[in-house]
């Protein structure tokens, strides 16, 4: 049933199929169709960094940058659903075509720029979700504040989103903001976790309850590099770590259509790469952060991967896109 949808939409641009999938979702959403449509899972409740997730599949961030689908997309089945990343101020991100469809890897490459109506409009429209499960608000800086100042940006993004969300992440390792990644190194590293966790701690005494933090990270990272930032998490104490983003590299995709567009690379490519991030993690961390592992979960055997890499929790984002709802209910049925 998916596979013909999905032809149909693959005739659209990239960017108008996930314009018009995701208002058509909502438009069924509305007239209440969408419950008759999909099956509820089955209840899996697992607690991770003190919060109650219904099933350990969530919904990875960049598919509802806005928060303008959240309750059509909770009514898939999700365990979790998370929005953004959102940019303080609004931006329209780079010049389209900005996203390129990769089939024959069930892949995309998206170099979207943090397209956002920014901060004010998201936690408008999350005070207005029927929603009651988990929420996520995944947080970046605007295009043109330096990288410098980056930790100003994180700071409105954690001071807006607070009260409107179970967790936020902060994203630090998208490929497209130029210089993004750089904080995810040494005193960078160091200098806006600190500055992120006395917000937090204030935010937390001002509101009477604690919103945890979770770091985005990069799947193009060496072990080194992972150690040496497992460690300024733990000394930070930070409350979760999501792993991967996109990737920059482009080996498993040589020579199909559009592999050599600029941007991050998701989807099947990325698996393996991304589950060797959350074992290296999981070493570091031992236990003491829990790890969401997203990065190519096409499977209910990629997701029992990340599961036994030592993931917590899963997100998808691309294999959602090429297989539908039906990849959400197999994933769950990985076990921990
Ligand atoms: C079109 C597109 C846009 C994305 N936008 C964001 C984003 O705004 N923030 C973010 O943290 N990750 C973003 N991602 C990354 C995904 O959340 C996910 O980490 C990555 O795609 C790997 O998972 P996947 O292979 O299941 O897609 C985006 C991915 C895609 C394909």
């Amino acid at each position: 049933m998916y596979s013909l949808l999905r032809s149909a939409l693959f005739r659209l641009s990239p960017e108008t199929a996930h314009h018009f999938s995701l208002k058509s979702l909502r438009s069924l959403d509305r007239l209440g169709l969408l419950k008759h449509l999909v099956k509820a899972p089955t209840p899996q409740p697992v607690t991770v960094m003190g919060l109650d997730f219904p099933n350990r599949v969530g919904l990875a961030a960049g598919l509802d940058k806005d928060g303008e689908y959240i309750d059509a997309l909770a009514a898939l089945g999700f365990g979790c659903i998370e929005i953004g990343t959102v940019t303080p101020r609004s931006q329209v991100g780079n010049p389209q075509p900005r996203l390129f469809r990769l089939p024959q890897s069930e892949a995309i490459i998206n170099r979207m720029g943090f397209n956002s109506k920014g901060v004010d409009y998201l936690v408008h429209q999350v005070a207005q979700m029927k929603y009651q499960g988990i929420l996520g608000i995944n947080i970046g800086k605007n295009f043109d504040t330096p990288v410098e100042n980056a930790i100003d940006d994180y700071l409105i993004g954690i001071q807006r989103a607070y009260a409107y969300t179970n967790y936020i992440t902060v994203n630090i390792s998208s490929p497209n903001t130029p210089g993004l990644r750089t904080l995810q190194y040494g005193d960078e590293l160091q200098k806006l976790l600190a500055a992120l966790k006395a917000k937090q701690a204030e935010l937390a005494d001002l509101f009477n309850y604690y919103v945890p933090i979770a770091i985005k990270i990069a799947p193009d990272l060496d072990s080194d590099e992972i150690a040496i930032m497992s460690e300024v998490f733990l000394d930070q104490k930070i409350d979760g770590v999501i792993a991967t983003n996109t990737t920059l590299s482009r080996e498993a995709v040589q020579g199909q259509q559009y592999a050599q567009e600029q941007g991050g690379l998701s989807g099947r490519p990325v698996t393996q790469q991304s589950t060797y991030v959350i074992q290296q993690l999981h070493q570091h961390l031992a236990g003491q952060i829990p790890i969401i592992g997203v990065g190519g979960i096409s499977s209910t055997q990629d997701a029992q991967d990340k599961l036994d890499a030592g993931a917590s929790l899963l997100q998808i984002y691309t294999g959602f896109v090429y297989q539908g709802v039906d990849l959400i209910q197999q994933c769950q049925q990985a076990k921990k």
